[in-house]
């Protein structure tokens, strides 16, 4: 064997030996940052990496899917200006700008300064202007007196206590000139949240968008919590990262978004994975009626072949 080629093995030896171990270390840091999400602890000691590896695919992925269902609902609201509280590396205002691309000011709101760095450098590099100029602001939630027409707080309140929800929701509402979205972790404690926060908000009379279809009480009690969940493409380094096996993950998620005029809201909305069988469909909805199951039998060919298509998460005409 050559000198080259050993030297060519070598190299490889050693680029193994390297992906090995930072696959490794990236693994244990995006571990612990999973049981820090999981304990509802703060952000403030997570490996920045690991959540740009292991959790931002996700959180981005759930707050697209929110705005998309918003989009439907609320088909004339065209944004021109964000506040993403709670930026992180600026998730909320990058798929913001996915969905509404006429966004020309964005304002991040972030209490960390490694965060608040993140995501100035990753904004910075956009090629869309929105994001180049991008403002990120070192403050908490309900610092300060920035407006916008958008407000949106993506997984921030987990960081806050439960009973604070309310208020937190409120001094948002405040800053939002035309609509609030709130995106929590899809967990009971995610949830208990975004009840506290939609109960303070109707009560200070705005109006729902969803998911939720009335204003009436929420049914969901016991065991139940409201949540949809979001199937994204894991990538390589965080197939890595999360020892995982299959390529893809579902992020589960609740959220809540208001606005200061009334939309037309559907029927009811789709709040558990409908289940199918030859028999046909069973679907489990929430309506202005309550938590209720609807069979669409499959004898209803045309009705079926609709259902078939619905997905968790999905309006419904009853
Ligand atoms: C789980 S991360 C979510 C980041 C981003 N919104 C996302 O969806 O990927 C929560 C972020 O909120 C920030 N944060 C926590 N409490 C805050 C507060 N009271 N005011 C402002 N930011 C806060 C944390 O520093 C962290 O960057």
């Amino acid at each position: 064997m050559s000198y080259s080629n050993r030297i060519g093995s070598l190299d490889r030896a050693i680029a193994t030996w390297l992906e090995t171990r930072e696959a490794g270390a990236l693994r244990d840091k995006a571990d612990r940052l999973t049981e820090t999400y999981r304990h509802g602890r703060s952000s403030a000691h997570i490996d920045l990496a690991a959540y740009l590896t292991a959790r931002m695919p996700a959180t981005y992925a759930a707050v697209g899917r929110v705005l998309s269902q918003i989009a439907v609902i609320a088909e004339s609201f065209a944004p021109q200006s964000i506040l993403d509280v709670g930026a992180g590396p600026g998730t909320a205002s990058w798929a913001a700008l996915a969905q509404w691309p006429e966004i020309q000011n964005i304002t991040m709101i972030e209490a960390d300064a490694r965060f608040v760095a993140l995501a100035e450098e990753l904004a910075a590099a956009s090629a869309l202007p929105a994001l180049a100029a991008a403002q990120v602001i070192k403050a908490k939630l309900g610092e300060g007196d920035a407006k916008a027409n958008l407000v949106i707080a993506a997984y921030v309140f987990a960081e806050l206590e439960e009973r604070a929800a309310g208020e937190a929701a409120l001094k948002l509402w405040a800053q939002a000139e035309h609509m609030l979205v709130i995106i929590e972790p899809g967990t009971p404690r995610g949830f208990a949240r975004i009840r506290n926060a939609r109960a303070a908000l109707l009560a200070a009379g705005a109006h729902l968008i969803g998911p939720c279809t009335h204003a009436n009480t929420c049914p969901m009690s016991g065991k139940d919590w409201c949540h949809f969940t979001q199937r994204l493409a894991r990538s390589r380094d965080h197939m890595h990262a999360k020892a995982a096996s299959v390529p893809y993950e579902d992020e589960p998620f609740s959220w809540i978004a208001v606005a200061r005029q009334k939309y037309d809201l559907p029927q009811a909305r789709i709040v558990a994975p409908p289940i199918t069988t030859k028999i046909g469909t069973t679907l489990k909805l929430c309506s202005a009626a309550g938590l209720h199951i609807q069979q669409i039998a499959s004898r209803d060919k045309p009705a079926y072949k609709q259902a078939k298509k619905l997905e968790w998460g999905d309006a419904f005409s009853l």
